[in-house]
């Protein structure tokens, strides 16, 4: 065993990913969630994928206490990566502090009882969106922070801020900072995958229920912006991919190969893509036709990003390697097992 792993939302979508690539690297993990917005099967699904069970503590991270029991059962804590967070865009702006209270206090609860019992490193799940509308492209992690749109982007910037600020005043521990683009698709087995309560607002799991027929049609939102085609870019990124990343942050934690107390980490392609050409690569991959239409811009998007991850890929030895039409295909595997599941 290469160490025990704290994941904090270890049922969600990226945080059951990357407990399958932690364990199958020979990490034992130890998930933490609250189930607010992801179910308890996803343990026994991760365990028909690694073979080796999870274990599994229902437990919101807001809440010190637990999270010291919790501690003080397994004081061999290395590392952990910090995925708990409320992540829906549009419910940040109506309920600001239920995002700041709980993106806000879980990180600093833990950033508290790192020191508390020796916890090596951190790895914290930060997003492009603190880039806002770059002025440069592709963005670099030197790129200035741009005032946020929301909420939940806010949140976003504050954390990483106070990981900076924790650092600064001496904290005995490393933090990796990766900057996420836009993440999609789902694990090879279709056992784990992206699953939106309600109405999704995200683009591809949008896309993969209007190809199941359970959305009548897809908005698109805009086509007179500055693009090739009009509709918005992003950097799609795979998963698995993504969760491999976080594997090799916290090699990097582990065997002490961090360059400095906090770094920071793009994760993308380099590769941007419109709207109307994710809708097109999947269509042709699936061979299962999308009905959409466009529609006015949406209230808060950015016009295209898409990441320089030259960073990562020197400095982590990490790639993006998935295609765009294998990930879209796994989503499509993932969308299809869902309704065979009846879910
Ligand atoms: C992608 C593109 C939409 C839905 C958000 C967060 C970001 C993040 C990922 C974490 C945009 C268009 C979408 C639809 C559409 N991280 N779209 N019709 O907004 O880039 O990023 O999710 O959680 O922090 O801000 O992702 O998937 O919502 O949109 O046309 O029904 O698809 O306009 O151009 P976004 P998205």
């Amino acid at each position: 065993m290469k160490g025990k792993i704290l994941v904090t939302g270890g049922t969600g979508y990226i945080g059951s990913h990357t407990t399958v690539e932690l364990q199958q690297a020979g990490y034992e993990v130890i998930i933490i969630d609250n189930l607010s917005n992801s179910n308890a099967d996803v343990v026994d699904r991760i365990e028909g994928i690694t073979g080796i069970r999870p274990e599994f503590h229902e437990l919101d991270c807001n809440d010190y206490d637990g999270l010291k029991k919790l501690f003080d059962q397994h004081k061999d804590i290395t590392g952990i990566i910090h995925f708990a967070a409320s992540k829906a865009v549009g419910e940040s702006v109506q309920k600001p502090l239920l995002y700041y209270r709980n993106n806000l206090v879980s990180l600093i609860n833990l950033l508290d009882l790192m020191p508390q019992y020796g916890v090596e490193g951190i790895v914290f799940s930060s997003s492009c969106t603190v880039y806002g509308q770059p002025d440069v492209l592709p963005v670099t992690e030197e790129a200035p922070i741009k005032p946020a749109l929301s909420p939940y982007g806010n949140t976003k910037q504050i954390n990483e801020e106070i990981i900076r600020d924790v650092a600064h005043a001496g904290a005995p521990f490393h933090s990796i900072i990766l900057r996420y683009f836009n993440p999609i698709g789902a694990h090879p087995t279709a056992e784990i995958g992206e699953l939106p309560n309600g109405v999704p607002q995200n683009l591809v799991p949008f896309i993969t229920q209007t190809a199941a027929g359970i959305r009548q049609e897809l908005s698109v939102f805009g086509n007179d912006y500055d693009t090739v085609d009009g509709s918005c870019v992003r950097d799609y990124i795979n998963v698995v991919d993504l969760a491999k990343a976080h594997v090799i942050a916290i090699d990097r934690i582990v065997e002490n190969k961090c360059k400095k107390k906090v770094e920071t980490f793009n994760l993308g392609t380099g590769r941007g893509l419109t709207v109307l050409e994710l809708v097109n690569a999947f269509e042709k991959v699936t061979g299962v036709k999308v009905n959409h239409k466009i529609v006015g811009r949406r209230e808060g998007d950015i016009e295209k990003v898409w990441a320089n991850p030259t960073f990562a890929n020197t400095e982590l030895g990490w790639t993006a390697k998935e295609s765009v039409e294998d990930t879209l295909l796994s989503a499509w595997n993932w969308q299809v097992k869902l309704q065979e599941q009846g879910k």
